[in-house]
């Protein structure tokens, strides 16, 4: 009969065939995707309460699901970050200090108004995003599957929004 193989957790309960040093270069990459779906999370709720006018309902609901898309995003490359052992830092003062995405204007905004400020936010988080995919090729293969996940996710939610505005 065989010994029953054991995994034994090293630091933070973190799978042992992690390096803690590739953790934290996962971590070096995540944190930055982190911040910016978090700052779109929090945009995208913005404009959900202000926009008004043409296709309101249509628009209004779209910009919840990006909200939604966009914490699922974050939880999952924060999560993965965690599971590897390295800790995250997305407070809120944290975010607001270090997210690349654009502010968006204040008060009221017409539906093309809404939607070509997030679009300006998704976009920006997607440049941050596929820095994220390019680092991560040499430092770990899962951790990158996770930012191409969520890259696909912010080019469909793009696409959605972007498909309300007229063509020229
Ligand atoms: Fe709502």
């Amino acid at each position: 009969m065989t010994a029953k193989k054991t995994t034994q957790p090293t630091s933070a309960g973190a799978p042992r065939s992690i390096a803690p040093e590739v953790a934290e270069q996962v971590a070096e990459q995540l944190t930055p995707v982190v911040i910016d779906l978090m700052a779109l999370a929090t945009d995208g709720k913005q404009a959900h309460w202000h926009v008004r006018g043409p296709a309101f309902q249509d628009v209004h609901e779209l910009l919840d699901v990006v909200v939604v898309n966009a914490r699922n995003a974050a939880d999952l490359a924060a999560e993965r970050v965690i599971a590897m052992g390295a800790a995250i830092d997305a407070r809120s003062g944290t975010v607001g200090k270090k997210a690349t995405t654009p502010a968006i204007a204040e008060g009221f905004l017409t539906t093309e108004q809404a939607i070509t400020e997030i679009v300006g936010v998704i976009d920006a988080t997607l440049v941050t995003v596929r820095a994220a995919i390019d680092a991560l090729e040499e430092i770990d293969p899962v951790s990158q599957d996770t930012a191409i996940q969520i890259a696909a996710g912010l080019d469909k939610d793009r696409w959605f929004l972007a498909a309300h505005l007229p063509t020229s």
